[in-house]
């Protein structure tokens, strides 16, 4: 499939957004990280400049920072308008307006922008996609997906969500997803058939309360263990 940027809206998380999504610990954060599908997030630039080692895939990574940035530029104000046209649908407590979530979510793509061009070099950033990755088995400690798996139920089928979760199994000792819930704040319709399917081929699957709720009732965790 080709990725076009012009059909893709550049949307980033912070840092601190990540370890209250994933529950990361101190010790979590010190381990040899995956972020499949990052994005422009701030997650690798902030936990790399804290010591920590974490490596992210996405299709995205094949565009240069200034088209990247053009496209946040392009993009920006309309999905600072439908989010306002659905305010009803999150939660206003850490963040607390439409005007603050902006401004949390440009500076973590800034952060990720300043960053990205020489982490590109460095390996830090990858271009590639689920469900399959350039990675030897057990590469990672953890693989984090954020904001892709379970969110885009109505376009990723069953099939491509199991390949994809077989994939970070492969390549991490644990997978962890967030949130369980596909776009309009609805438990993904994937969720009770994957978590069964995994359980079934041995894996130890939890659904954890997390720290971080944006999308009302997103407040939970998917944790795969491989034993
Ligand atoms: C909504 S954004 C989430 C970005 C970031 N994880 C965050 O939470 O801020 C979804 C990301 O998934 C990426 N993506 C699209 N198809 C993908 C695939 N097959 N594998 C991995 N990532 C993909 C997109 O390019 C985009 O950056």
């Amino acid at each position: 499939m080709t990725f076009m940027l012009d059909k893709v809206v550049p949307w980033g998380r912070s840092f601190t957004e990540y370890v209250d999504m994933f529950a990361l610990s101190d010790d979590d954060l010190g381990k040899h990280i995956l972020g499949c599908g990052d994005g422009p997030s701030s997650f690798n630039c902030i936990c790399t400049r804290k010591g920590g080692h974490v490596v992210s895939i996405d299709p995205l990574y094949k565009f240069s920072a200034a088209e990247i940035q053009s496209r946040i530029k392009d993009t920006y104000a309309e999905i600072i308008e439908q989010t306002a046209k659905n305010k009803h649908e999150f939660v206003w407590n850490t963040i607390s307006s439409v005007e603050q979530l902006g401004a949390v979510r440009m500076a973590a793509m800034n952060d990720f922008l300043s960053d990205y061009e020489q982490g590109r070099k460095q390996g830090c950033y990858i271009e590639s996609q689920l469900p399959n990755l350039p990675f030897a088995d057990r590469q990672f400690d953890i693989a984090l997906s954020s904001h892709f798996l379970f969110l885009y139920s109505s376009q990723l089928s069953e099939e491509f969500h199991v390949e994809s979760i077989y994939e970070l199994c492969r390549v991490a000792t644990e997978a962890r997803i967030f949130p369980l819930l596909e776009l309009g704040s609805k438990k993904s319709r994937h969720l009770q058939k994957i978590y069964d399917i995994l359980q079934q081929a041995g894996f130890t699957v939890s659904i954890e309360n997390v720290a971080y709720e944006f999308q009302k009732g997103g407040n939970e965790m998917m944790r795969v263990v491989v034993d």
